[in-house]
């Protein structure tokens, strides 16, 4: 078998867009007992007086990936990104950058830098003078820095505005352009705190695709700090879930959302149903449990069940779940009749509030891929609500 490949290949221009998918599939460094990591994490922990920010991390981050780190405001994600800059001194643990212990190398000996929240645009400067100040700073020759300029400015396609001032800039300008001048120097690595956050949400999917293009291009690795689940599934190779300081798991965007760690993850990563169950049997490859609240039996794929008895959680999202207004054919396992208690229509997807007989509610999607249904599931419709043995994940915690 052959190895996952440790470099992503190179992008076509003609099919740079629609190769993203194909690049990243292939590219796992992490599967690959031989890579090197570019940055480790080892045991990192950071406290602010009595409060402990970041607990205890690990974390191998490898050349050329798109990393992010996920999580809610305050778990920690900034700070553990602004010790890896050099901006934040370890309490305990150590960060290494190509096998070199970072600690004591000041900000701008390191080889990343880092795109700020705010994007801290020189505002009495231009464009280009705001690309170039680092590049000034370092030292550059001007020839080089005005060939160095006009490369970034390509990048990031603001040639046209070089001579304008931030304040004559839309907001996505200003993204570019904080970009540009992060990249200029050439970082072996891009720290980006929430790089997206000031842009509206055409601009913000749209600019997401562009990060990932520009990455690729530059064949840099980048490491994103978000609160957004979907723009870390969007442009991740590999994604840390942080839970006040700690990380509670890393993975493929596909890995985390299809098999979490547990319900903090499940609930975190989009809509979820969880069901709170005792096991009543295995006969493999099936679990039998039994719905604490409702008393519903369910039948799903015993992976990672534990034994009879015990209490464990069955999480089904939404999109993975049925609805129709005739009860499934008896052969259908995993069976719930209910009302609807609530209608939300999206465009694309409707999405159904069903209220269960003891009041549960569940959350059911479905893709609209029909301009014209005979007769539309309507308010306070009896419903049926289905799901195959292999839709659901079971959790322990
Ligand atoms: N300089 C600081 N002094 C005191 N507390 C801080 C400082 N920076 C961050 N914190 C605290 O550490 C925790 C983690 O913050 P942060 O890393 O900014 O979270 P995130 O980026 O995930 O929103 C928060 O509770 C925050 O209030
Ligand atoms: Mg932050």
């Amino acid at each position: 078998m052959s190895r996952p490949p440790t470099v992503k290949p190179p992008r076509s221009e003609a099919g740079r867009r629609l190769n993203i998918g194909a690049v990243r599939s292939s590219f796992a460094p992490w599967n690959d007992p031989d890579a090197t990591p570019l940055v480790r994490f080892e045991g990192v922990t950071k406290r602010f007086g009595d409060q402990t920010a970041v607990r205890d991390v690990s974390l191998d981050i490898y050349p050329g990936e798109f990393f992010a780190l996920l999580g809610p405001s305050g778990c920690g994600k900034t700070t553990l990104m602004r010790m890896l800059a050099g901006f934040e001194s370890l309490d305990a643990g150590r960060i290494t950058l190509a096998g070199e212990d970072l600690a004591g190398a000041p900000p701008h000996r390191r080889p990343v830098n880092m795109m700020f929240q705010s994007y801290a645009l020189f505002p009495h400067m231009t464009v280009e003078q705001n690309i170039a100040f680092g590049l000034k700073q370092d030292g550059m020759d001007r020839k080089a820095i005005d060939a160095r300029v006009a490369e970034m400015l390509a990048l990031v396609k603001l040639e046209a505005f070089a001579r304008r001032k931030p304040d004559q800039l839309s907001g996505g300008q200003k993204q570019r352009v904080a970009l540009a001048r992060a990249v200029a120097r050439k970082p072996t690595m891009l720290l980006l705190d929430e790089p997206l956050g000031a842009l509206d949400k055409k601009l913000r999917e749209e600019t997401q695709f562009e990060l990932m293009d520009l990455q690729v291009q530059l064949g840099m690795t980048f490491l994103i700090v978000t609160h957004d689940q979907e723009e870390a599934m969007v442009m991740a190779d590999r994604i840390a879930v942080m839970r006040e300081g700690e990380i509670v798991q890393i993975g493929r965007p596909e890995e985390v959302y299809e098999s979490p760690a547990n319900r903090y993850v499940a609930a975190f990563l989009g809509d979820v149903n969880l069901f709170e169950t005792t096991v009543e049997a295995i006969a493999h490859p099936m679990a039998h449990l039994t719905a604490t609240e409702t008393d519903a039996g369910f039948y799903v794929l015993d992976d990672d069940c534990p034994a009879a008895g015990a209490t464990v959680w069955l999480a089904v999202r939404p999109e993975k779940m049925r609805i129709s207004l005739d009860p499934p054919s008896a052969d259908v396992k995993n069976v719930l009749a209910g009302e609807i208690w609530d209608i939300g229509y999206t465009g694309d997807w409707t999405n159904y509030i069903v209220e269960l007989p003891g009041g549960t509610l569940v959350r059911v999607a479905r893709a609209n891929d029909r301009r014209v249904v005979e007769r539309p599931i309507d308010w306070d419709d009896k419903v049926w609500v289905s799901f195959d043995p292999d839709a659901g994940v079971v959790l322990t915690s």
